[in-house]
């Protein structure tokens, strides 16, 4: 949530800022600001609504200067407007600050400083910081800033500029990301690595109380103590353009699309000669011998990403396994210990509720493994080991193919366990490995099929929304599932209610004569998972009730599966067949793009959706 960079060099600071920001929205987007050392003033602008405001504004009365600092918001503590929009200023306008993150303790601290005649303008818990700064500001701002930060609760990622001290940007972090792009003859501060890619593929990332100071010519890292920490930069190997749109309409229909090479890529690095290798894995084979119960622990995507996993693990490794969002299992008193393998999965890797969840794991003395994307994350650096999905750059606030890619990695996981443990027969492992080597290409097919001008999945959409009006705003969605697909039912779910605002629940197919019945009448669209599996039967007579009570259906089948067309559904949308276990892939796929296209036919923000952010580094 909140999106913070900083830059120091010879470039038009205003442009790098809004370039970085630009790359940043994704993770907050209802108001932004920049501001810049100009000459012997700060000279800051900030504006309520998209980051496109801004910029229109900026582009018509520019902001010179070459140090400066830029936020794009997700509001906490405060309305998004003009005022509360960062960056914040200190009473005599020489400090400006941005902060991603909570100061939890920011109502006693304002308490004090407006005793001690401090002015504030907004209703914000980040005004603090620029004012504490003030406070202690003595010549140095290296030092004000440290002095600040001992006296903060809670997380912030900050950049810190200074009028008197045009030679530099101060950052710090604790639970929030931050990391330095390093350049030449320049050095950035940003939330995320695409910010500053543009400029340079060489990062440094920064641990909890680190402060760091970057000039034209170098950075500088102490702890809060004052004691200097050697880093190293890390290369990074993302391209630009994986973060740009590259003629798609949206960043979410890039994605989408980009599935099946991903997965591809995946596989060809994960598999050698029919093993699965996990090179960056730090836990060793013996532990992974030794586990007699597995967590899952994630939000959101992630979490039905981690239910899917459930399902295999269980399946073919033979041990029990459960799933919890993060922010139940942290402040339950979870069942973990030294014999549990404790496995947080999460996209951003810096989600606060599973960081925390991760670390009440530790605390128990589980193993913890981290299934994460963005490298040098929080959680991918604080588990015991990590397993990268390399699905490159996610900007799309409604999370696709880092989806499949988790799922990806729970399938070689379990591959991975079951040949270790010796869990099933190495034949039947080998098969497995056969049947996974087919997914990318059909999933590229799928994709191919279902991304053409004119598709039936687009259709549909069209027809839900004549549907929708006719019906007087009263349709809604419920998606239906059994088995290993059951998590996608709800992942649909999910995809269609943040991108489209129309309500949509998953189920277990099962459960629905346990309530949810009562729902049934000509209203609700009901999305059907019923491809060739065991409980295929099951699902065919979860479709009967349904069309006996007035649902409309959309039914995602096999392809050349006829049985279904005697069962009266009002639209078919087929996937290819595959093995039960790895259909979850690709069910997904029309899914997704199902949510995609009602979210366009309304002329919804689909890459930005209202109230959503992409990383959500707040409980
Ligand atoms: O970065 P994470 O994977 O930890 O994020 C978890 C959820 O916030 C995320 O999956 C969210 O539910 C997505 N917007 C879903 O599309």
């Amino acid at each position: 949530m909140c999106g913070i960079i900083g830059y120091i060099g010879e470039r038009k600071a205003q442009e790098v800022l809004l370039r970085g920001l630009t790359r940043l929205e994704y993770r907050g987007y209802d108001s932004a600001g920049v501001a810049v050392i100009d000459g012997d003033r700060i000279n800051m602008l900030k504006r309520q609504g998209k980051l496109r405001i801004l910029i229109n504004e900026l582009s018509t009365k520019p902001i010179a200067g070459t140090v400066g600092v830029g936020h794009t918001r997700w509001a906490t503590h405060g309305v998004p407007n003009d005022i509360n929009a960062h960056p914040h200023l200190d009473c005599t306008g020489k400090i400006a600050v941005v902060h991603n993150g909570i100061i939890e303790n920011y109502l006693e601290l304002k308490k004090n400083l407006i005793r001690e005649g401090h002015k504030f303008v907004s209703e914000t818990d980040t005004e603090i910081i620029p004012h504490l700064v003030e406070k202690f500001y003595k010549g140095n701002l290296e030092k004000a800033v440290t002095s600040a930060l001992k006296l903060l609760k809670g997380s912030y990622a900050i950049a810190v500029i200074h009028k008197d001290e045009p030679d530099k940007v101060v950052g710090a972090r604790c639970d929030s990301p931050l990391i330095v792009g390093v350049g030449k003859g320049e050095n950035f501060l940003a939330s995320d690595v695409p910010a500053v890619l543009d400029y340079t593929k060489e990062v440094i990332y920064l641990e909890n109380h680190e402060v760091i100071t970057i000039t034209k010519k170098g950075v500088s890292v102490k702890d809060l103590s004052g004691r200097a920490i050697n880093k190293k930069p890390c290369p990074i190997s993302w391209d630009i353009s994986q973060a740009e749109k590259c003629g798609h309409q949206h960043f979410m229909l890039k994605e989408i699309s980009e599935q099946g090479d991903v997965l591809k890529k995946i596989l060809e690095e994960r598999l050698l000669k029919g093993k699965v290798s996990f090179e960056e894995l730090k836990i060793k084979e013996n532990d992974f011998k030794r586990f007699k119960k597995i967590a899952i622990v994630a939000c959101g995507t992630a979490y039905h990403a981690g239910m899917t996993g459930k399902y295999m693990l269980e399946e073919y490794v033979k041990i029990p396994c459960w799933v919890d969002t993060s922010s139940e299992f942290r402040y339950r008193d979870p069942m973990v210990d030294r014999d549990t393998l404790t496995i947080i999965v999460s996209q951003s890797g810096e989600t606060a509720d599973s960081l925390a969840a991760l670390r009440e794991a530790k605390k128990r003395g589980a193993k913890t493994l981290g299934i994460c994307n963005v490298l040098g994350s929080s959680i991918a650096r604080e588990s015991d080991g990590v397993i990268y999905t390399h699905a490159g750059p996610e900007i799309a606030v409604a999370s696709t193919k880092a989806y499949t890619a988790q799922l990806a990695i729970f399938y070689l996981l379990t591959i991975y366990l079951a040949a270790l443990r010796k869990s099933v027969p190495a034949p039947k492992v080998r098969a497995l490995v056969r049947e996974f080597k087919k997914v990318p290409d059909l999933m590229n097919d799928l994709i191919f099929e279902y991304r053409s001008d004119y598709n039936i999945i687009a259709a549909y959409a069209q027809e839900f929304k004549r549907y929708y009006f006719e019906k007087h705003n009263k349709s809604y969605f419920l998606y239906l599932a059994r088995n290993i697909n059951y998590p996608n039912a709800m992942e649909g779910a999910l995809k269609l209610k943040e991108i489209s605002y129309i309500s949509a629940e998953g189920y277990p197919a099962g459960e629905m004569k346990h309530g949810p019945i009562a729902l049934i009448d000509e209203n609700p669209w009901v999305v059907c998972i019923a491809v060739k599996s065991k409980t295929y039967d099951k699902m065919l007579s979860n479709i009967q009730e349904i069309k006996a009570r007035g649902g409309i259906i959309i039914a995602i089948v096999t392809e050349g599966d006829r049985e279904i067309l005697h069962n009266n559904i009002n639209y078919v949308i087929e996937i290819p067949k595959i093995n039960e276990l790895f259909s979850p892939l690709l069910v997904v796929i029309p899914l997704q793009l199902l949510a995609y296209y009602v979210a366009r036919e309304f002329g919804y923000d689909i890459d930005q959706p209202r109230n959503l952010a992409k990383s959500v580094t707040v409980e």
